[in-house]
């Protein structure tokens, strides 16, 4: 590889080539591949140790790409698109039948979304194809929002991970699905569903959990998005309680709250989150990782606001945590 070339450039060859390139979007840092060479997505699968049947979405630059990967494109598909491309929301549509099965899972849906990072927009641009990419952390573990955060998944072992700063919204896209009669929400996400729901003009249908032998969407397994060290949720008094009654075994105990009145316990480590729901969700991420160090036996989380702009806070804590408390 020549060393003059551009990052851009260089992952422009490796994708070509069929190998694995890490990018920044605008929720998550992404895992790619070329979701036209089934052995290129395989790879993808292998590094994350993700099970084979679980489709990966497809990134493309905008809404003309759309008709290359999925055919008897409803309206909604197009309103939703003009509406939300390039951001933070992915669109389930029935494939075309070259749409490689690696990609898919098998099914015969493929999820799109057109990233907004302006980098790996000007990828999906210059690539002119479509970018097969799932967030870029080992299966079941936190959703990378830095770039350094991939290269701790991953070390050496990924070539090369383009380097877009921080991921600015911090969750995973919303999921749509709309190849039933009935636009459904299959994971809230960076796009509010009521903002989806004021284009439409009709309400979303909530994904009702399956269970576990049909899961197909992995994003719904409740392993999924945890940290290592157990993470307790609950009302910041039932913390107290628990990190005093904790601290009595001498175990290091992490606090992360939106108190402003918070009394400083001693010997508990307190972190405050932020107040309003997009820097939390922007931060989340991130956060966890920080106290998910080894250095902690315990982390506790004051549950979010059970409020409807914070869904996406609280479908992602819900996941992580490893109990309840209160
Ligand atoms: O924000 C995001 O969506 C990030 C960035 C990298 O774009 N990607 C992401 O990918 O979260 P992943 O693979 O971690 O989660 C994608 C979810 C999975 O739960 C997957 O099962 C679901 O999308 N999905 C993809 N294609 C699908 C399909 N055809 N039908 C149903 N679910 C699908
Ligand atoms: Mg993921």
């Amino acid at each position: 590889m020549q060393t003059s070339s551009s990052p851009l450039d260089q992952a422009l060859a490796l994708l070509k080539a069929g190998e694995l390139v890490g990018i920044p979007t605008e929720t998550v840092y992404g895992l790619a591949a070329d979701a036209s060479q089934p052995d290129a997505v395989a790879k993808i699968f292998a590094m994350k140790g993700r099970p084979a049947d679980h489709p990966v979405i497809v990134h493309i630059a905008g809404r003309d790409q759309l008709s290359d990967w999925a055919q008897n494109i409803p309206d909604a598909a197009w309103k939703l698109a003009d509406a939300f491309w390039p951001g933070s929301l992915t669109l389930i549509l029935q494939r075309k039948a070259h749409v490689p099965d690696a990609v898919t899972g098998g099914q015969d849906t493929v999820g799109l979304r057109a990233p907004a990072h302006p980098l790996t927009h000007e990828l999906l641009q210059r690539f002119g194809g479509g970018l097969a990419a799932p967030s870029a952390n080992q299966f079941g573990h936190v959703s990378p929002t830095t770039a350094q955060h991939v290269f701790n998944e991953f070390g050496e072992k990924l070539g090369l991970i383009l380097d877009g700063g921080p991921c600015q919204v911090g969750v995973e896209s919303t999921i749509v699905g709309l190849t039933s009669e009935h636009p459904t929400l299959l994971r809230p996400g960076g796009v509010p569903a009521e903002a989806i729901e004021a284009v439409l003009g009709v309400k979303l249908i909530h994904h009702e959990k399956p269970s576990t032998a049909n899961l197909r969407v992995s994003g719904l397994l409740d392993s999924h998005y945890a940290p290592r060290t157990p993470l307790l949720v609950g009302p910041l008094g039932a913390l107290e309680n628990e990190a005093t009654r904790r601290l009595e075994t001498g175990e290091r105990i992490a606090l992360l709250h939106r108190s402003h009145m918070l009394k400083a316990v001693h010997g508990v480590t307190a972190h405050a989150m932020p107040m309003m729901a997009e820097p939390y969700a922007r931060d989340l991420y991130a956060t966890l990782r920080q106290f998910d160090n080894g250095q902690f036996d315990v982390l506790l989380l004051e549950t979010p606001p059970q409020e409807a702009n914070w869904l996406a806070v609280n479908d992602r804590v819900k996941r992580a945590a490893s109990g309840w408390l209160g």
